[in-house]
């Protein structure tokens, strides 16, 4: 919107000869392009790596780009949420579609409906066949998997396989990854595609089958109770279980090089797995990375979007580990997007017409033109209910109990309210929904 379509066609057409003047580029795909009948702007350096491919082509310049794009475009597709100021800027009447978490990001809601926004929450797309395809949560947890190992081993500093050479044998390094879904399944594929000693744990019964054919070992705790909850995902467990997993997780810590968790329950904060007393008994210079920080973290001591040192153990909670690969993650992402418009909608004269009754419109459809319109959401007005700076004060008090919320970029304004009750129900109830092919 509000670009001189003629002048930047130009520019596409010399692309090689195209210099970044220190300005805000702006990328679109060629038929998108040659139709001429849709804009789409992206913020300052987004996919940028991309470009080395000739395919991938456009370069413009604005001052103040990013507020041109929300106040002027119709439609916003964003990877996180936007904070607060950024939804002020939104045109009244647009649809912004992103991976908003109700759970953690519920005073949005106000914003949204003031703005008479249409929003969609992709994170909560119903994990069914025809969905798949749309699935941002696999696609960009595969990838934080992949990552995770890669952070780990540079922080480790040392040789994952077991190398033996005329100097002298390095041993093998030993890999624990805690949660064994999708970012975890990756993780211990990457670790062994290392050469490391993997082994892993998960409270859901599949995952040790899996963890297993992925060649690394299971721990068993001793305990019968297995944590499948609805749709595949997990539940929260017993305080007995908690106490066996805990006690065998402290004997197997020691023993590690680097750990990676992952471990999450839709809906709640993520289970402490690694308490300070086990970070103490492992080994100088041994690695823990967090992936689950955004929503409290699976190691007690792990501060969301921070490197800390603690007990001679690298603790990293990174705040945005996809930016590590950035130019897959983008790529899987556009697709995971096209594939919801294309799945959901019909384009036509400029326009996309969204079939509201579809059965995943339904599942992500948070709010309508100012409405909240989500099952989950709609019977309680989430953004009265909620006194931010309450739970802010809570969160403070409570150490452990609620969960840490990223600071570290400009995307997290928003206030971290999970640990609302009623936020919290709400986002059990939409999370319970998914069903699992
Ligand atoms: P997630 O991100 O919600 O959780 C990650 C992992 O943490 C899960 O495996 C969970 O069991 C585990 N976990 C929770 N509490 C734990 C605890 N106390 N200790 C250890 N581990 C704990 O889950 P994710 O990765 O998004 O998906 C998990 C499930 O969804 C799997 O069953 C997977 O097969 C299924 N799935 C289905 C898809 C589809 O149908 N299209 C696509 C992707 C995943």
């Amino acid at each position: 919107s509000g670009v001189d379509f003629d002048m930047f066609s130009e520019y596409i057409s010399q692309w090689n000869s195209i210099v970044i003047e220190n300005k805000e580029p702006y990328f679109i795909s060629e038929d998108i392009i040659n139709s001429k009948q849709i804009e789409i702007p992206l913020q300052f350096y987004a996919g940028f790596p991309l470009i080395y491919d000739d395919k991938v082509i456009g370069i413009f310049c604005l001052a103040d780009f990013k507020n041109k794009i929300l106040s002027d475009s119709d439609y916003i597709v964003t990877v996180s949420s936007l904070g607060v100021n950024d939804i002020k800027q939104i045109k009244a009447g647009s649809t912004l579609l992103g991976m908003v978490k109700p759970g953690l990001h519920g005073e949005l809601f106000t914003h949204f409906n003031s703005k008479k926004l249409t929003t969609f929450a992709l994170g909560m797309l119903p994990r069914i066949t025809r969905a798949q395809t749309m699935d941002v949560l696999s696609s960009q947890s595969n990838l934080a998997g992949y990552r995770a190992v890669i952070e780990g081993a540079t922080l480790f500093g040392r040789a994952l396989p077991l190398m033996m050479t005329a100097a002298g044998t390095i041993p093998a390094a030993r890999v624990l990854v805690l949660g064994a879904g999708v970012a975890g399944l990756q993780a211990i594929a990457t670790a062994k595609r290392l050469g490391a000693i993997v082994s892993a744990f998960d409270v859901r019964a599949a995952a040790k089958e899996q963890v297993q054919s992925l060649g690394a070992t299971f721990v068993e705790v001793d305990a019968s109770e297995t944590g499948d909850g609805e749709g595949g995902y997990a539940k929260e467990m017993s305080d007995a279980y908690k106490a066996a997993q805990m006690q065998k997780l402290a004997s197997v810590m020691k023993t590690q090089d680097i750990v990676i968790t992952t471990a999450l329950i839709p809906g709640k904060t993520a289970p402490v797995l690694i308490t300070a007393d086990m970070v103490k008994t492992m080994r100088t210079n041994s690695v823990i990375i967090d992936l689950a920080s955004e929503s409290g973290g699976n190691c007690a001591l792990s501060e969301h979007g921070k490197m800390v040192v603690k007990h001679g153990v690298k603790i990293n909670a990174p705040g945005n580990i996809l930016s590590g690969i950035a130019a897959d993650a983008s790529q899987l992402y556009a697709r995971n997007i096209l594939a919801f418009l294309k799945g959901v909608s019909t384009f036509s004269d400029g326009k996309i017409m969204i079939d509201w009754s579809d059965e995943i419109v339904k599942a992500t459809l948070l709010t309508k033109e100012g409405s909240t319109v989500h099952p989950a959401f709609k019977s309680e007005n989430v953004v009265s209910v909620v006194d931010a700076g309450s739970v802010k004060s809570k969160a403070k008090t409570e150490e452990k109990s609620s969960p840490k919320k990223a600071k570290s970029d400009e995307q997290s304004e928003a206030t971290d309210l999970q640990s609302s009750p009623k936020v919290k129900k709400a986002a059990v109830k939409s999370e319970k929904s998914k069903t699992e092919i």
